[in-house]
């Protein structure tokens, strides 16, 4: 299996479960709680540890309680954190998310009050050792430098970026990747409506790199070099939480190119995994097959 070093965040996510969604101004009882780590970043890499793979994460921790809670979360799934940094100040960001029970919608306010990963940080760490690296597509000014310094002295390591929101001049980065992971929130941001016509859009920008959307409730949408594929989505009997679904998604996309599969079978790979946890709380998929 291969080593993978993730670069992005770790968030605290306060989830609360409701079985309708709430009117404004209204007062109700959540119907469950869970505290767990996020982030996309680390939510990849939870479920690529699982998959088999010896995953490391570098981005920044805060100093404090909820510093030490993601440190113990990512411990427990064998997830080294040696390349993060350690920040006296600040706060560990937070999401408060309202999980809809009656359809799965996750609706996330995120606090965030911490610096963004130095460049001089990813600088120091001897990438020789890993096969694949993933970047999230945020904190653009140093991401890209980080990638350039792959780039220059690693071409042959594959990167993967993550486009998951429309940050000033994130498409600066696109023609550092290999594999670019955009979301349907990306695509409908900059106006697409399908997915079909987003990826050409983008393939335009960037001829030279694999690119992999998920649409939702439609599965997946690849476009590899010059063709287009598609592949519905695997939905399971009950759906149950949505959180971390895409995180999901880009986790399998990234599995299946490592073992070299078609795009048609990444993206089948990538919607079952996506769909298998959209089936359960949480990004335990050790039961994956
Ligand atoms: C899910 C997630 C959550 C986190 C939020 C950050 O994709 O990573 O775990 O709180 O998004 O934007």
């Amino acid at each position: 299996m291969a080593r993978i070093l993730g670069v992005g965040i770790a968030t605290l996510d306060i989830v609360n479960e409701v079985d309708h969604y709430p009117a404004e101004d209204e007062e109700m009882r959540a119907t469950a709680q869970h505290v767990r780590r996020g982030g996309n970043c680390t939510n990849t890499l939870t479920v690529l540890s699982q998959l088999g793979h010896g995953c490391d994460w570098s981005g920044v921790l805060a100093a404090e309680p909820d510093g030490g809670r993601i440190v113990t979360e990512l411990e427990q799934f064998s997830i080294g954190h040696q390349h993060s940094l350690l920040q006296a100040d600040g706060k560990v960001p937070t999401s408060y998310i309202t999980l809809n029970r009656a359809n799965g919608s996750r609706t996330i306010v995120h606090y965030r009050n911490l610096p963004e990963l130095p460049y001089e940080v990813f600088e120091s760490i001897d990438l020789t050792d890993y096969d694949w690296i993933h970047f999230e597509g945020r904190n653009i000014g140093e991401t890209k430098r980080m990638m350039q310094r792959c780039r220059e002295h690693y071409p042959d390591i594959p990167l993967s970026l993550e486009a998951e929101k429309p940050r000033e001049s994130i498409d600066e980065l696109f023609s550092h990747a290999d594999v670019i992971l955009y979301s349907r929130a990306y695509a409908q941001a900059l106006g697409y409506k399908r997915a079909e016509e987003f990826l050409l859009g983008m393939n335009e920008k960037v001829p030279t790199a694999t690119l992999y959307c998920a649409w939702g409730a439609q599965g997946g949408y690849g476009l590899v070099d010059d063709s287009l594929f598609h592949q519905a989505a695997f939905a399971p009997e009950v759906l149950v939480d949505t959180l971390g679904a895409g995180d999901s998604f880009n986790a399998g996309i990234i599995h299946a190119q490592l073992q070299q599969q078609s795009p048609q079978e990444v993206l089948h790979y990538a919607c079952r995994l996506a769909g298998y946890k959209c089936g359960r709380s949480g990004l335990d998929i050790q039961a994956f097959e």
